[in-house]
């Protein structure tokens, strides 16, 4: 059934116009029934939804190989909000979203269902009365992303909406490949069916405030531009740190490990914007073409015992005082696997900025705390007014940029500590995103569906640069896949990771944060 009739229509679906104008749209999500979907897609719609920002003619379907009646997709799709959306359901909006619900069935590579597909979305924009435009969100495991690119193409939906203005377009989830041959593939096949200005490669990291506070506070606060180079910055470190483990994700999950899964996207978004210069524009391609300049300029990083990269899986341990399983013992993970679940990674930047300043990145499962931040430490202050470690406590200037949780940037300075002597103490001067702004802010991914449904693609990957991280990567992930176990470390779970990752900062004198506010 479709929900044509404008007087019937909620006011919350009266939307989008008002607001940025997105068209009427049906989004198409392939792997719909999975993980993704009911704990982030439908959640971030139907909360788009409630803050009136649907199109007035919005439609979903879920597509995905084994058959799932209309009702039941509904039903589990409420589920999901029940469990998942960040504000509760509304029976009112509810009513009017869920009859333009349904499900498609076939599988990925089956040209046949893409085109019955194709019949179902043009009876809706038949019925709709108007142009309307087609958004695939492709959010199935990288190794069917092709097929259904290919399918796209070939069933002519590809090209839906070009002579309206209304091009269809597609979002496709991470990772982007394997590594750099596939992902050059995957970008052949968006360049025979698509232009890239319909193609959305989506980083939900470039979703979250605090990632797009990043170039606020860097371009738009005068006190760290000045500072934010070789001749103050002693280094970097970037750590994504999660206490979850693998959970019911092992299937995928081995085939990707942390490099694939965290670091060559997320990790790689992190530091890109951190190290970036500042861009000529807030356009989309002017931001894009800083990120790429400063990926090029990232030098490739050695392996081996003395490299400048560490891999390790977790161990059983313990995570907020429960026994957990090590990685070998998860579900889905075969006997045989020398899958990364925490890698450290060394880097240098050469061009004028960064020379001589070392970024350390890190990411990884089950370790100690869930933890996303990005740590400036400063060089020490010159002189030796305050050099007798008895008497001076003294820690590096550091900004810490905390991604998540308790959103916030963090100032650690050295103070005196009041009293008739002259003795000192490192403090932090916090700000925290919560206190100031309130807690409900909008999730990464209803940021991002919204700009790809208005055609603003800033804070999603250009093909370039995927394939530019991607070179960074792929000699790394192919040395380990030759060496197998051989050099795989291992760490607790509950802890910071392997030894073999502070051995990375020795040589520079650093030594990893204490992650957290
Ligand atoms: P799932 O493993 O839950 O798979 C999604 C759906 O794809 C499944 O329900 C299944 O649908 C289909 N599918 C699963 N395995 C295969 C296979 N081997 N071949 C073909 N189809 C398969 O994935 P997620 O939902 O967790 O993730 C989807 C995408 O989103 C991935 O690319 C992931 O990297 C990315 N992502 C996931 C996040 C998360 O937290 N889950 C976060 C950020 C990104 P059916 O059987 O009905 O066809
Ligand atoms: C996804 C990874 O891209 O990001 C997951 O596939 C990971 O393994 C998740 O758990 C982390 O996202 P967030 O937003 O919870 O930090």
């Amino acid at each position: 059934m479709l929900d044509t009739d404008a007087s019937d229509r909620h006011p919350f679906l009266q939307g989008l116009s008002k607001h940025r104008g997105a068209p009427p749209t049906v989004i198409v999500i392939f792997g719909a029934s999975g993980d993704l979907t009911s704990r982030k897609l439908i959640p971030a719609l139907y909360n788009l939804g409630l803050d009136n920002l649907l199109p007035r003619d919005f439609h979903l379907i879920g597509y995905g190989r084994k058959p799932i009646p209309d009702e039941d997709f509904r039903n589990d799709s409420e589920a999901a909000l029940k469990e998942f959306s960040r504000r509760p359901l509304s029976d009112e909006l509810w009513k009017h979203l869920r009859p333009n619900i349904s499900y498609h069935a076939g599988g990925y590579d089956d040209l046949k269902a893409f085109e019955s597909l194709r019949e179902k979305l043009l009876a809706i924009e038949k019925e709709v009365g108007r142009d309307v435009q087609f958004l695939f969100y492709i959010s199935t495991p990288p190794s069917v992303f092709k097929p259904i690119l290919e399918n796209l193409g070939a069933s002519g939906l590809a090209k839906h909406g070009e002579e309206s203005d209304l091009a269809s377009k597609v979002i496709i989830e991470k990772p982007f490949g394997r590594d750099l041959a596939t992902a050059q593939e995957l970008n052949t096949i968006i360049t025979n069916e698509f232009d890239e200005k319909q193609v959305y490669r989506i980083d939900h990291y470039l979703g979250k405030e605090t990632v797009q506070d990043l170039m606020v506070l860097r371009f738009a606060n005068s006190i760290f531009e000045p500072l934010w180079n070789r001749n103050y910055v002693e280094c970097v470190q970037i750590t994504v740190a999660e206490n979850l483990g693998v959970g019911t994700r092992g299937g995928y999950y081995d085939q990707s490990g942390a490099t694939r899964d965290m670091l060559q996207n997320h990790t790689m978004q992190l530091l890109a914007l951190t190290a970036m210069e500042p861009p000529v524009s807030l356009s989309a391609e002017d931001i894009r073409d800083e990120k790429v300049k400063l990926l090029k300029a990232i030098q490739p990083m050695k392996t081996g015992p003395d490299g400048d990269v560490v891999r390790a899986q977790y161990g059983e341990g313990l995570i907020d005082g429960e026994r957990v399983p090590a990685y070998m013992q998860e579900k889905d993970i075969p006997a045989t696997s020398c899958t990364e679940t925490f890698a450290a990674l060394r880097m240098s930047i050469d061009n004028w900025r960064w020379q001589g300043v070392p970024f350390y990145l890190r990411s990884g499962k089950r370790l100690a705390r869930r933890v996303s931040e990005i740590a400036i430490q400063f060089k020490q202050a010159s002189g030796s007014l305050f050099s007798d470690p008895a008497r001076f406590d003294l820690a590096s200037n550091t900004l810490v940029i905390q991604i998540q949780p308790d959103e916030g940037v963090t100032l650690l300075m050295n103070s005196k500590i009041p009293g008739l002597e002259t003795r000192t103490q490192p403090v932090k001067m916090h700000f925290r995103y919560a206190t100031t702004f309130g807690s409900n802010t909008p999730e990464a991914y209803e940021r991002l569906i919204l700009d790809a449904m208005v055609g603003d693609s800033t804070l999603f990957i250009r093909g370039d640069e995927t394939e530019t991280s991607w070179k960074l990567y792929t000699p790394i992930l192919d040395h380990w896949a030759e060496c197998g176990r051989k050099g795989l470390d291992s760490y607790t779970s509950g802890s910071w990771g392997p030894l073999a990752a502070d051995r990375l900062l020795w040589e520079g004198k650093h030594e990893w944060r204490r992650a957290g506010p």
